[in-house]
């Protein structure tokens, strides 16, 4: 059973499919609608039916009273539309209208899928989840003020954990606490969203997507994202590091291309040794995209990693490739202290 959904006062239009919420609706065609705990909550999601009928669905009574369904006010994360529905919702334009917030986690997994990479996996208090747009990043709070900038890795659709991907900074404060004592189940507070290195989804303009070591976390979770939308864009992702075993996940840009025409990947290495038997591309990751690119006039490029890659990449990108220069955007991740 479909029902078509009308949102004003945008004017987006959208179909809820098998009794989805109208938030899950929305999320899935990438209409962003504030949100917290995305369970009848927390009240962030509140959107007033102009039109037509809903099921309200299990709520907690604090988070929409009586006199808020009198006014004709739901919670769309739980509401399911009985019939064609017009809702009044304010849609989020950019990562700005997203509310910051400060949060306890708990580490629920540590991978090393390479010597200096680890990947979190971090699960949220019950009931709580954290809105953002594919790209963007938190800060981990250090019991001592400190803040540490770490890029979110999972799509904003797949948000029952969150996932970072943190490189060892040998005498690094954090990321030595990381590799060398953290465990599973220990409490870390984190506060994000933030940034404005996302997927700029108002463009049909082809993406070219350029990473360094760690840089492939944003990256991953804009692919996700894009892939989960059905966005029929072309992507092409350069990922750079030293050695092969630096890229410490390539089997799944690998799937990624094998089952998306649309999306092609190309993994760059800069010191292959002879033992390797590296049969890819060689150098630096940015020159391999000037090298295969004579015009990126008509491309929006987002790269993200080490400083120097992201400087290179804009500078050559700009001046020798003709991309304009509001269609570079750029994570770099730069230290917290220098
Ligand atoms: C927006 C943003 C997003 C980020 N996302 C990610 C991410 O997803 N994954 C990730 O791994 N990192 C990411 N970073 C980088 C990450 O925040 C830093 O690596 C982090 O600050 C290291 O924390 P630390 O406490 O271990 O090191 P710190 O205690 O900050 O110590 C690092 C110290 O080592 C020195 N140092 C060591 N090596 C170098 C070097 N090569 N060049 C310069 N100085 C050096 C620095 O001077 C600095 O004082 C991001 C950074 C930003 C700004
Ligand atoms: S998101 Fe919290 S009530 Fe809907």
């Amino acid at each position: 059973m479909t029902h078509k959904i009308t949102l004003k006062p945008s004017g987006h239009e959208f179909v809820s499919e098998n009794a989805e919420t109208l938030l899950d609706s929305a999320l899935r065609e990438g209409v962003n609608l504030p949100y917290g705990c995305r369970n009848g909550a927390c009240g962030a999601c509140k959107g007033k039916i102009l039109a037509g009928q809903v099921d309200h669905g299990a709520y907690q009574d604090h988070a929409l009273t009586e006199a808020d369904r009198a006014a004709g006010i739901t919670l769309l994360c739980c509401a399911k539309p009985l019939s064609d529905v017009t809702v009044e919702a304010k849609e989020i334009a950019g990562g700005m209208d997203i509310a910051v917030k400060t949060m306890p986690c708990r580490v629920e997994s540590i991978v090393k899928p390479a010597p200096d990479v680890a990947i979190l996996t971090l699960k949220l208090p019950a009931g709580e989840r954290l809105q953002f747009l594919a790209g963007q990043y938190i800060e981990i709070l250090l019991k001592d003020g400190q803040r540490r900038a770490f890029s979110l890795a999972n799509a904003p659709n797949d948000d029952a954990l969150l996932e970072l991907h943190v490189r060892h900074v040998p005498g690094g404060l954090f990321t030595d606490f990381v590799f060398k004592e953290l465990k599973e189940k220990v409490i870390l507070r984190f506060e994000g969203p933030h940034g404005s290195f996302f997927l700029r989804e108002d463009s049909a303009k082809p993406l070219l997507l350029i990473a360094s070591g760690t840089g492939f976390a944003p990256l991953k979770s804009i692919v996700e994202h894009a892939l989960h939308n059905h966005h029929q864009r072309p992507m092409i992702l350069y990922w750079g590091a030293r050695t092969p075993a630096d890229l410490y996940l390539t089997e799944l840009p690998h799937r990624w291309e094998n089952a998306h025409p649309n999306f092609k990947f190309v993994p760059v290495i800069s010191e292959p040794r002879a033992g390797d038997g590296w049969q890819g591309r060689t150098g630096l990751v940015h020159q391999a995209v000037l090298d295969d690119f004579a015009d990126l006039s008509g491309y929006q490029a987002y790269a993200c990693g080490a400083p120097p890659m992201v400087a290179a990449a804009r500078e050559t990108f700009t001046t020798q490739r003709g991309l304009p220069e509001d269609e570079f955007f750029a994570d770099a991740f730069t230290f917290a202290k220098g």
